[in-house]
């Protein structure tokens, strides 16, 4: 069951065409389906019921408010940053004992912010941000919960700008470190090390990366456990792949059946932190054609969209799959010839897709499937272009859920001095 699909020659999200809604908000916009994202949500929570984990969603892959506030309603926690992230779950009121935060550069202020917020834990990635959390904490006269971030030297086998646990790269502690600070752990007197969080990277279409880590940590929890010390959490981080092509990522019940045995025998309470998993599939990026430019050596299909809506193409030359909103029917004499699908901004790097065989002319629209995920919230101002509208979709009902900017968003922070 698909909540993105044709029905005849349209294209639909849930049960409305997806034309009229560009022809409505205007381009470039995303549209999230929230009925994919509520399965998404649920997928997980069933595969994971017979341990009853916190699934905490990673509000970086999409942050807007009306899509974090469908999810906390059903009962997820949230997994922040930043400071601005630990602002988003406030307004969407989501109960501080299911905020966890990550990050390898938290602020004084963004810790303290958190702390007074009363989040459940801190994930911690170094002996210094251990120490700073301590000192403040006691500033604060506070008590502090904490897992520590162990960075098990796992290939995820995924894109390498996204691969989080290998040693070379700057996330969380070895296993020798982490060791030494659960016997130091006195020395923190405003901190309860209350357990161990790991999240080895995204987009992982396999399960055998993430038992490899599990086992790997497991080694630490056992001696920990041995040495009489108290645990409560296991964090095993998010990146459970998508479908974007042809690739064949584990579902969650795959994922759950293969880690629950292990997650079982810790016997710590599992914190779970999908982002791409529930939105990845939930949302798409419309634009329309400006222009079909067809030279010599290339043809080339300039949409309204550009790197700055959607960058994952750019930055890790991702594949997104591109559908027309009207699917002409095919006849003999319409052979499309493959052509980039590229925006309107001054680098070379900027396309959406790559020879893809496409039947448009301009004022067609086109959807930029799979962009739920880190899509908008990767876009940026770049040559000056607003940021998109994003609109939700609730079978036939269709939600602004932000407003595209206006040229005076784009200055507003700014003056000219003389
Ligand atoms: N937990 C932590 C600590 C993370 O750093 C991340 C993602 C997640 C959870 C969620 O991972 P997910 O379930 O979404 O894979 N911009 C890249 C992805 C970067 C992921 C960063 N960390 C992309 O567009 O592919």
């Amino acid at each position: 069951m698909h909540y993105f699909s044709y029905k005849g020659r349209d294209f639909f999200c849930e049960e409305t065409k997806v034309c009229s809604i560009a022809q409505k908000f205007g381009t470039p916009l995303y549209v999230y389906s929230k009925r994919t994202i509520f399965r998404h949500f649920h997928k997980i929570k069933e595969a994971f019921a017979s341990i009853n984990p916190l699934i905490c969603y990673s509000v970086k892959a999409n942050s807007n408010l009306s899509i974090l506030n469908t999810l906390v309603r059903e009962g997820a926690g949230l997994d922040i940053v930043s400071g601005g992230e630990l602002f988003r779950a406030k307004k969407v009121n989501c109960p501080p004992q299911r905020v966890v935060y990550a990050s390898v550069g938290k602020t004084d202020e963004e810790i303290k912010d958190a702390i007074k917020y009363g989040i459940l834990l801190f994930n911690v990635e170094s002996l210094g941000e251990l120490a700073q959390i301590n000192k403040i904490a006691g500033q604060l006269s506070e008590n502090v919960d904490v897992t520590l971030r162990i960075n098990p030297d796992i290939e995820p086998k995924t894109h390498k700008y996204i691969t989080t646990g290998r040693k070379e790269t700057k996330f969380g502690m070895d296993i020798n470190t982490a060791r030494k600070v659960f016997l130091k752990r006195g020395d923190f007197r405003f901190l309860k090390i209350r357990g161990v969080h790991i999240h080895i990277g995204s987009q992982i279409t396999q399960s055998s990366p993430f038992i490899k880590a599990i086992k790997k940590v497991k080694g630490l929890i056992d001696d920990i456990k041995k040495e009489g010390i108290n645990l409560k959490y296991f964090n095993i981080g998010g990146g459970l792949g998508i479908v974007y092509d042809k690739e064949k990522p584990q579902t969650a019940k795959v994922f759950a059946d293969r880690v629950l045995p292990l997650l079982k025998a810790i016997s710590l309470k599992t914190i779970l932190e999908p982002g791409r998993f529930i939105v990845g599939n939930a949302g798409i990026l419309i634009t329309k054609v400006l222009y079909v430019k067809d030279t010599p050596s290339k043809k080339f299909i300039i949409v309204d969209a550009g790197m700055n809506d959607l960058l994952r193409p750019s930055l890790y030359e991702a594949y997104h799959r591109i559908v027309p909103l009207d699917r002409k029917p095919k006849t003999k004499d319409r052979r499309p010839k493959k052509a980039d699908v590229v925006g309107p901004i001054c680098e070379s790097g900027d396309f959406l897709g790559k020879g893809r065989k496409l039947d448009v002319e301009k004022g067609d629209y086109l959807a930029v499937l799979g962009a739920g995920a880190y899509g908008f919230s990767m876009s940026s101002n770049y040559n000056s272009r607003r940021l998109t509208g994003e609109v939700l979709v609730d079978a036939d009902k269709v939600y602004c859920i932000r407003e595209r900017q206006n040229y005076s968003d784009l200055i507003s922070k700014e003056c000219i001095v003389t």
